[in-house]
């Protein structure tokens, strides 16, 4: 799998998806540009959930708040004191780790070994094998299952008791070495704030310390009290935003599934206190039939519930999918209580309230966090259509089998030769379509070197121009995942395509 996600990372820079930034001076650790393909699968990425929020839901608005806020609005929120990482260094390579990833790599080890000893005995007993009750007999399963589940056990109380000494203690128990080095000349583990940090203000005096925004979140709060009373909103509602997020992330690695500037899609959904619970589950629900409806399989989606809850919520769950390096989260739902406009009113001294016409009461509402970051499910998206084809023939193809919807090119038009008005016919038709979808002109090479570059880049749809379109005014239509060819009137073309590459297409599934 290690071997498909880098020829994935590599096709993403090929085909002009994602460099890495600022890629003449060999890039910078953990930040990425999205090239002319990536910019348009993104947009559509966005697109698609901006308008199943907005435009499906009579109640939740959006925004867009500046990225700059004022630095107070950290103190309140709690990151100032504790948006940290527990970092850990190896004195003999000098690199630095966070101590909660080595030992949550150590816990994926143990599941290895597990996993391992099931792939075998399946394939020994083939039909007949009975994998529970493998689990629950076999020596070496059990003897590593309760090696995890006691390593498990003492991590999250470790965690959950914000004892750097313990979390050292595990990782020389666990005998984890540097995987540079190789040696187990641990340091202390210490806290590290992520927020990165910045100077606003001309003179060394006047300038006060601000913060590039951890997560788009705290800019819907603190406009809470706006929106409701501009937009005459009434609970239960939500506001929804878009934008870039920044982390000063230690371990940054996997491509785009940990950046230090990255993108989120979230959305703050105000309840009445005590029906939080429902909002919850029914936003459980709501989020993942979002991310269903793109036709992956039900089987690559799981939920993963939290057992270490942060101070402030109820519930949280995670959306993870199956990546190539595992199931790993791509968004997270939470139930945040009324922390946040209560620490927001508490700082600013505001009373950021609601006043509930059918009760006459005032309370501070209650908040469903969905919070899904848009280069991780651009990074899912991407893994799931990378798809390398043997063909009858003999030859071999990569295709990307991108939702037609999140497609960056819709349709390409080609004129099977440069001559005899053929190319002026294929400008023709993307002249026309071009208003209702992208789509791209090629003329150089042969026909099949040009269908190989569409598929490569996901475009669902390839129209061949030839010396018949003069005669009739029909060309081929080629279907990017069967590759059948059909003729078909150049007035049709529009009809055919798209009602299928909408984003139209895919909120009518979760409707
Ligand atoms: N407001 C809640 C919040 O920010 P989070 O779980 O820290 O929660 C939400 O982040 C989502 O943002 C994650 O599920 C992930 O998709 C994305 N995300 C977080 N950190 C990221 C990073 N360093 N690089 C890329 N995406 C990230």
């Amino acid at each position: 799998m290690e071997d498909v996600f880098k020829k994935i990372v590599s096709h993403c820079k090929e085909y002009g998806f994602v460099f890495p930034s600022s890629d003449i001076y060999d890039g910078l650790g953990a930040v990425y540009d999205y090239g002319q393909n990536g910019v348009e699968l993104k947009n559509n990425i966005k697109q698609y959930w901006w308008q199943s929020m907005v435009l499906l839901h009579e109640n939740i608005v959006g925004i867009d708040a500046a990225i700059f806020m004022h630095p107070t609005t950290w103190k309140a929120s709690g990151h100032v004191d504790a948006f940290n990482d527990p970092l850990i260094d190896n004195r003999d390579s000098k690199k630095r780790y966070r101590a909660d990833v080595l030992i949550e790599d150590q816990l994926a080890k143990y599941d290895e070994k597990i996993q391992k000893e099931i792939d075998k005995a399946a394939k020994r007993f083939g039909d007949s094998f009975d994998e529970a009750q493998f689990r629950a007999t076999n020596a070496r399963v059990l003897e590593n299952q309760q090696k995890r589940d006691a390593l498990h056990e003492r991590f999250s109380k470790a965690l959950n008791d914000n004892n750097l000494e313990e979390l050292r203690q595990i990782i020389l128990d666990e005998e984890i070495v540097c995987p540079i080095s190789g040696t187990r000349n641990w340091t202390e583990v210490r806290q590290f704030n992520l927020m990165f940090k910045t100077e606003v203000g001309s003179t060394a005096e006047g300038a006060s310390t601000i913060y590039l925004r951890p997560e788009t979140a705290q800019g819907i709060f603190v406009n809470y009290l706006n929106v409701q009373k501009t937009g005459r909103m009434k609970l239960p509602f939500g506001i929804a935003q878009i934008g870039k997020a920044f982390r000063n992330e230690i371990v940054a690695r996997q491509f785009i599934f940990r950046m230090r500037e990255f993108e989120q899609m979230e959305m703050q959904f105000f309840v009445k206190p005590g029906t939080e619970l429902e909002w919850f589950s029914k936003w459980k629900q709501t989020r993942m039939a979002w991310h269903q409806a793109l036709g992956f399989g039900a089987e690559n989606y799981r939920f993963h519930d939290h057992d270490k809850l942060a101070h402030y919520a109820n519930a949280a769950t995670d959306i993870e999918f199956h990546m190539p390096f595992g199931f790993k989260e791509v968004e997270g739902i939470h139930s945040r209580t009324n922390f946040d406009l209560s620490q927001h009113a508490k700082y600013s001294g505001k009373k950021i309230e609601y006043f509930d016409p059918e009760t006459n009461e005032s309370y501070t509402p209650f908040v469903i966090e969905t919070s899904i970051g848009v280069d991780r499910m651009f990074l899912s998206v991407m893994c799931h259509a990378y798809t390398e084809e043997q063909l009858p023939n003999g030859e071999s193809r990569v295709v990307l089998r991108l939702p037609a919807a999140l497609a960056p090119v819709k349709l390409a038009v080609f004129p099977l030769t440069k001559k005899d008005g053929l190319p002026e016919k294929a400008q023709e038709i993307i002249k026309d379509l071009r208003f209702h979808f992208n789509c791209k002109y090629e003329e150089k090479d042969q026909i099949g070197k040009r269908y190989r570059r569409m598929d490569a880049i996901g475009c669902p749809y390839c129209v061949t121009v030839d010396q018949q379109t003069l005669e009739d005014n029909t060309v081929t239509l080629r279907d990017r995942d069967t590759m059948e060819q059909r003729r078909v009137a150049i007035a049709d073309l529009r009809s055919i395509i798209e009602d299928k590459v909408s984003i139209t297409s895919l909120l009518r599934r979760i409707e």
